[in-house]
C-alpha cells in the first residue's frame, strides 16, 4: 500500500514537471535557458546533410572526414513551409558523423557512408533570449550532455558571426538544406547575395 502511494506521488511530482514545460515539440529547458538534449531527433524532420562542411581549414577535415546532419522540430518546419521563416521556438539539431570507407559493394574506394556519432550541438530561435537565438554544445559522443547551458563569450560569437554572415535564411544555413531554399526564394525570405 504504502509503495503504491509512493509510485503515485512520484508519478503526480513528474506530471507536474512536465507541466511546466510548454506543450509541443519546441525547446525543453531546466534552470529557464539550460537546452534539454532532444533524444527524439532522429524522429523529427531531416534538413540535410554535408561532407566535410566542418569549421576547420580544409587541410584538416582530409585526414578525417565526417558527415554533418540537420534535424528540426516537426512544428518549425510546418510552419517554414507555409512562410519560408522560422518560428519562435524552432530547434535545430547538428549531428556529426565519422565518415567510413574501404565497405562500398562496388569496390569503389573513394566511396563514403556514415559512421559514429562523434559531437552533436543546436541551435534555437526562442524569444526567452535576448538576442533570440541561442547556440547548445552537448559535446563529444563519449560523455554527451543531457542538457547544455547556452554558449556564451568567445566560443558563441564564433557560432554567431558565421550563422550571421554566411546564412541564406535568418541564422540558418538553408543554401545548403534544398527543397527548403525553394520554399524561402518562393517567399522572398532568402538574404541578399544567395
Ligand atoms: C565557420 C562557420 C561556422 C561556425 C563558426 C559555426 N557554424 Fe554551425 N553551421 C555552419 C554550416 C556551414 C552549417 C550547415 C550545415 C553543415 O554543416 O552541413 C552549420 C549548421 C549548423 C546547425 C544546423 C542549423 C543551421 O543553422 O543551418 C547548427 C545547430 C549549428 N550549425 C550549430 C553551431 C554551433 C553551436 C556553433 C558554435 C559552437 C556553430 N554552429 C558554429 C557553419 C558554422
Amino acid at each position: 500500500m504504502k509503495r503504491a502511494i509512493w509510485a503515485g506521488a512520484v508519478l503526480a511530482l513528474t506530471g507536474a514537471a512536465l507541466a511546466a514545460q510548454p506543450a509541443g515539440d519546441g525547446p525543453r529547458y531546466v534552470n529557464g535557458t539550460n537546452l534539454v538534449r532532444p533524444t527524439e531527433y532522429r524522429e523529427w524532420v531531416f534538413l540535410g546533410s554535408g561532407i566535410d562542411m566542418t569549421y576547420q581549414a580544409p587541410e584538416a577535415s582530409k585526414s578525417r572526414q565526417s558527415f554533418s546532419n540537420v534535424y528540426v522540430n516537426p512544428s518549425a518546419y510546418r510552419a517554414f513551409m507555409q512562410s519560408g521563416k522560422w518560428p519562435d521556438r524552432s530547434v535545430f539539431v547538428l549531428e556529426i558523423r565519422a565518415a567510413g570507407s574501404g565497405g562500398a559493394i562496388n569496390g569503389n574506394t573513394s566511396a563514403r557512408y556514415q559512421t559514429d556519432l562523434v559531437v552533436l550541438e543546436a541551435e534555437v530561435k526562442d524569444s526567452r533570449f535576448p538576442d533570440g537565438w541561442a547556440f547548445f554544445d552537448f559535446g563529444q559522443v563519449e560523455n554527451l550532455r543531457d542538457a547544455a547551458e547556452p554558449l556564451g563569450g568567445e566560443r558563441v560569437a564564433r557560432c554567431i558571426e558565421c550563422h550571421t554572415k554566411h546564412t541564406a535564411v535568418e541564422r540558418t544555413f538553408v543554401q545548403f538544406y534544398p527543397t527548403l531554399l525553394e520554399v524561402a526564394r518562393r517567399m522572398g525570405t532568402v538574404k541578399p547575395g544567395h
